[in-house]
């Protein structure tokens, strides 16, 4: 088994994985490589202190594996800009808010299951997985209900280019796509601004008026221009904090899209594996939520994160030289024997303290959205179809350097017979 590969490679995430970094964690807990020039960071306490001293490993130099430079919102922002973006997000999560959906999102997941529950079979990706969390996010950001296909579209090019910017055609297809949606937005953005709505980009909108993005926007120009410049806001700035709405639009499509359809289909599949685990759940739907904390550990949809040193230093005795990059990746950090007893088990009772959403400053804004949509979509499927199977041989995975990306699962079940 080859230990330096490309990490940040779309093909490098096949079954060899576990074993690489079962390896890595045993003999090189910072190991540098030379493929992917960066130190990759496999054991759970080493992820957390990359994560959590901010300071010393920071994200505005890019969190993404492959395209470490790439800028793309408040994830690869440093204090204090991110927090003060995060404070006027949040806005949109709040518990509250977090309820006003779950009631939507049960809609979506009642409608999704009426198409299929009858037919006693599906693909469990292409029929449930795929369209709940996106339509979902569709309706937060305000996107209209004939525009949701396009909008699968952008969101499924986007992110198609992760991991494979060596491949010209899938990278022209996301520009296209970014362009497309970016363009698309522009023109939401102003209707909100005329007809405000419940929906994220109202939100925002209203945010930015109450002063927050401008406020910051207009000390950070000042900073530009020197100290004590006492600039007032310009429509020029005005102008930018649009163009800071959009890039968060950009975010949440691909944040919490990709990211809670493989975290479904792979909480699917472990149930399916685990026929015990599924029946005692669809006997007990309480042990739901605690269940999913541990799937979640399990299949850790997000692979990896990056961050750059901002000054010299070293772990367990390497040196990392200001400005080298460590990878975290968190399906290994979730796997430490250090940190969790037989590790490779599915254990529901076991109330993990997991790293899948990340932890310290940048944790996940999307994780109790996402926490609530696995609990809904679960607790749904298993009281409607609590036997499901896989049809074939099991899932077929998809490539990606970015989340754990589950393509096709053919699955059967008994057919609900109508009410
Ligand atoms: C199972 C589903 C999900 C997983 C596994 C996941 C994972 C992660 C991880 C690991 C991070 C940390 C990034 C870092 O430290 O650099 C993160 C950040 C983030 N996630 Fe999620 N996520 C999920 C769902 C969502 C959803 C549904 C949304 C929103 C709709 C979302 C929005 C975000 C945002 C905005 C950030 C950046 C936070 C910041 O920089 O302060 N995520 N996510």
């Amino acid at each position: 088994m080859e230990i330096d590969i490309d990490f940040s490679h779309a093909s490098s995430w096949n079954q060899e994985m576990p074993e690489r970094t079962r390896w890595l964690r045993e003999h090189a807990p910072v190991y540098w490589s030379e493929k992917t020039q960066a130190f990759i960071l496999s054991r759970y306490d080493d992820v957390v202190f990359a994560s959590k001293n901010h300071d010393l490993f920071c994200s505005g130099e890019g969190v993404l594996p492959g395209r470490m430079n790439a800028k793309i919102g408040m994830i690869d922002e440093d204090e204090p800009h991110h927090g003060e973006m995060r404070s006027l997000i949040n806005r949109g999560f709040t518990p509250r808010m977090v309820r006003r959906w779950e009631e939507v999102f049960k809609r979506l997941t009642d409608e999704t299951l009426d198409k299929i529950a009858a037919k006693g079979e599906c693909d469990f990706v292409e029929d449930v997985a795929v369209p709940i969390p996106l339509i979902l996010i569709a309706e937060m950001i305000g996107i209209r209900k004939e525009d949701r296909l396009r909008f699968h579209q952008w969101s499924d090019a986007m992110i198609g280019a992760q991991g494979n910017l060596d491949n010209p055609v899938i990278t022209a297809a996301a520009g296209k796509a970014a362009l497309e949606y970016y363009t698309y937005l522009v023109d939401i953005i102003a209707d909100r601004r005329q007809n405000p709505k419940e929906d994220l980009i109202s939100i925002l909108v209203r945010a930015k008026e109450d002063g927050v993005l401008v406020q910051h926007e207009a000390g950070r120009y000042r900073d530009d221009m020197g100290a004590d410049a006492g600039v007032e806001t310009t429509d020029e700035q005005r102008a930018m904090s649009n163009d800071e709405l959009i890039k968060m639009c950009v975010l949440l499509l691909v944040a919490g899209n990709e990211t809670t359809r493989n975290g479904l289909s792979g909480a699917m599949q472990l149930l399916i594996e685990n026929p015990d685990v599924q029946k005692r759940l669809a006997g007990n739907p309480a042990l739901i939520p605690g269940a999913i904390e541990e799937m979640l550990r399990l299949t850790s949809p997000v692979l990896s994160f990056a961050r750059t040193a901002t000054r010299d230093t070293a772990l367990h005795g390497v040196p990392i030289a200001k400005g080298q990059k460590v990878l975290m990746v968190y399906g290994s950090a979730n796997r430490d024997e250090r940190a969790f007893e037989n590790p490779d088990v599915l254990d529901i009772d076991r109330n993990p303290h997991h790293l899948a959403f990340g932890i310290g400053n940048h944790f996940c804004m999307g994780a109790n959205l996402a926490r609530m949509e696995l609990r809904v979509a679960l607790t749904e499927i298993l009281r409607r179809l609590p036997d499901m199977r896989y049809a074939t041989g099991g899932p077929e995975f998809g490539s990606s350097a970015l989340v754990r990306s589950v393509k096709h699962m053919h699955v059967r079940f008994t057919p609900e017979r109508a009410a």
